[in-house]
């Protein structure tokens, strides 16, 4: 299992690119099933969980190459199964997404259910009542989705709660379905809002993408698309939390200011210079260390769950007491326990953390817990005195491309090991 070394020499200060969203490359992949003609993607980030995807998808039947070093075709026609086992979505909850395109497309799908993860029970009822909503058959046996149906149709679904990869399973069940769907209460996250763009590229028609209610009249079928995937507004917001963190200035390019208006005013209130252009964001702290800011998590645009443990790094850092209040997962302070072991001072309540912020951190071993929280812990470790040992890394392969030839560039001390450390 690989460790990363870091060693506790902020402040960071240069540039990155940002890469392709991972939360968008995952359901566009799977809206391959959704066509027998062929999707070319481009921006797709290089990620394990990308690889997950592709090999899920290749284990079905759907031809996949690489055409670049972040190029993917996808050719769903020779599809030879349905099956998405659970060796493969135990490892990626975002397996649930060949659903709904694998029973709109191919009128059945047996999809293993992913189960508990670290963050949370994360149940996936939702997806099932829209698709049940449809017209699908569903039962669920041997630990297995089984859905059914030989047309679905259009329906009106409200979600009693806001699902993000929910509201992408419908929505791309519903662009082959017979009539129109609505989905109430829909996901506005801009990785939805790309999916749609996708689909609509595919032929699909579909509208109120980045609102509440998404309007998509069936189609017959769809047909072969190129799609750019959107830049990565989480991995972008990480590096500017890093930069603030650090008291360095970090400055991202291929991204978007507008995929991150929550975290750029939370990056203003810790004090950070904001500077922004059409595909760059930079954040410059001008050497002062950050001010404890107040996060409490919502559905886009508020937010985001995905950058709450980055905060939580910057406020152990900062001056003052920070407030960081959990809504949209129940068990996603694990990280909290990791940086106390690096002399951090919080307090847990219920959902909710408390920071007092300290000038510097102290060097431990210490272990990723999940993917967003392990970059927390590098973010921490570079303002640690001393070297930091950080464990099971893998999360952090899962979802950021290159993030220690990222942080390198920036000036971090990092290195990776393998087992025999
Ligand atoms: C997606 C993101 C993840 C992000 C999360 C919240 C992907 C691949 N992952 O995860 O990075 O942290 O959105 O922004 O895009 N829920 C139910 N029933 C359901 C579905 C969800 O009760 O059927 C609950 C969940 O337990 C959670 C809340 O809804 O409390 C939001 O979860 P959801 O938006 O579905 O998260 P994911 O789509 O899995």
């Amino acid at each position: 299992m690989d460790k990363f070394i870091v060693g506790g020499n902020g402040p960071l200060m240069g540039e990155v690119a940002s890469s392709g969203a991972k939360n968008a490359a995952l359901p566009i992949l799977c809206a391959a099933l959704l066509s027998d003609q062929p999707l070319h993607l481009s921006n797709v980030p290089k990620l394990w969980d990308i690889n997950t995807t592709k090999k899920l998808l290749s284990q079905m039947g759907v031809s996949v190459t690489q055409t670049g070093e972040h190029e993917i075709s996808l050719d769903a026609k020779p599809i030879t199964t349905h099956i998405a086992p659970y060796e493969l979505v135990r490892t990626m909850r975002a397996s649930i997404l060949v659903l709904g395109p694998l029973v709109a497309a191919r009128g059945q799908a047996h999809v293993s259910l992913p189960g508990g993860c670290a963050i949370g029970a994360r149940p996936v009822d939702l997806h099932l009542m829209g698709l049940k909503a449809m017209g699908a058959e569903i039962t669920l046996e041997g630990g297995f989705v089984h859905a059914k149906a030989s047309k679905l149709k259009g329906a009106r679904i409200v979600f009693d709660t806001v699902t993000v990869t929910g509201t992408e399973n419908l929505m791309m069940a519903a662009t082959l379905a017979d009539g129109e769907t609505v989905l109430e209460n829909a996901a506005r996250e801009p990785e939805v809002v790309d999916l749609a763009r996708c689909l609509r590229a595919m032929g699909a028609k579909i509208e109120g993408e980045g609102t509440t209610t998404i309007r998509i009249q069936g189609v017959k079928a769809l047909h072969e698309a190129s799609h750019t995937v959107l830049p990565d507004r989480i991995e972008t917001g990480t590096f500017l939390v890093a930069g603030a963190a650090t008291r360095g200035k970090v400055r991202v390019t291929n991204t978007d200011p507008g995929l991150l208006d929550a975290v750029l005013v939370k990056l203003q209130q810790a004090g950070a210079v904001v500077r922004t252009g059409t595909d760059f964001i930079e954040v410059d702290m001008q050497g002062k260390r950050p001010l404890a800011v107040n996060i409490h998590t919502m559905p886009h645009p508020g937010f985001p769950t995905d950058m709450q443990a980055q905060f939580m790094a910057l406020n152990c850092l900062a001056e003052g007491v920070g407030v960081i209040k959990e809504t949209i997962f129940e068990n996603r302070f694990m990280h909290a326990h990791e940086l106390i072991r690096l002399g951090a001072e919080i307090r847990i309540d219920g959902h909710t953390a408390i920071t007092t912020g300290k000038d510097r951190l102290a060097a431990a071993p210490i272990m990723a817990t999940d993917l967003r929280a392990s970059a927390a812990l590098v973010i921490a470790a570079m303002m640690a005195e001393g070297e930091t040992v950080i464990d099971r890394v893998y999360h952090m392969d899962r979802g950021y491309e290159d993030i220690e030839g990222k942080f390198a560039a920036l000036g971090g001390k990092i290195k990776r090991v393998g087992k025999q450390f």
